[in-house]
């Protein structure tokens, strides 16, 4: 009953990578299908030839079979089996969340890079925000090496109803200034279940792959 898309594959990482993430993906035990949403035809042609459903259009794909969606954005995909499964579990396991996703420590070198998203939480799980910028702020102006900072993971799942009425909100404020999507269920009421994880493997793997 639960569905993964793999989206927004960057050229860069070549067909290796997409097969491997697919791979990685079919290890965790709570998908039943794997899609792979892509506009790049050598991505689809790639995909057809290791078995990959291809399809260019995921959403056609929510009818009643599936109640939960994941999505794996082209910055994680080496994205650990044991996270999909757990931002699976948690959103099943918070009946008042239509969305989940993953956060891991911010290493302090990037406090102050925009690329890296930051995320707050409240006491039970439940994001607050998303920023570009430092979140919480010291008053010091400086990184505090106490603080446990979160950054924000490249993988969500959603509720399937939820996804049938997400695109019909219209971006907000806070979405467009920050230009982060994820703030516009927020800002719309909606609450995002957030779990914590180790990722600190991954990030290592992939900085690798790049510079090779
Ligand atoms: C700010 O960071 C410093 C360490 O750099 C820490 O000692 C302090 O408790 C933090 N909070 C405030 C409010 O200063």
């Amino acid at each position: 009953m639960l569905l993964l898309v793999l989206k927004a594959i960057v050229n860069i990482l070549g067909k290796p990578m997409i097969q491997r993430t697919w791979e990685r993906a079919k290890l965790a035990t709570t998908l039943d299908h794997i899609v792979v949403a892509t506009n790049d035809e050598k991505i689809a042609e790639c995909c057809r030839g290791f078995g990959t459903e291809q399809c260019n259009e995921a959403l056609q794909k929510l009818d009643k079979k599936y109640n939960v969606v994941v999505n794996i954005q082209g910055d994680e995909l080496l994205i650990e089996p044991e996270i999909i499964d757990g931002i699976v579990k948690s959103l099943q396991a918070a009946p008042d969340a239509v969305f989940s996703t993953a956060v891991t420590s911010l290493k302090p070198e990037d406090a102050f890079d925009p690329n890296r998203v930051k995320c707050v939480v409240d006491n039970q799980g439940y994001a607050i925000y998303f920023s570009r910028g430092l979140i919480p702020y010291n008053k010091s102006g400086k990184v505090n090496p106490q603080f446990p900072y979160m950054l924000h993971l490249g993988i969500q799942s959603y509720d399937a109803k939820f996804l049938k009425i997400y695109p019909e909100l219209q971006p907000t404020p806070l979405q467009l200034e920050e230009d982060l999507e994820q703030l516009k269920i927020l800002e719309n009421g909606y609450k995002m279940k957030v779990i914590k994880v180790d990722h600190e493997a991954h990030g290592v793997t992939f900085q690798k792959m790049l510079k090779r």
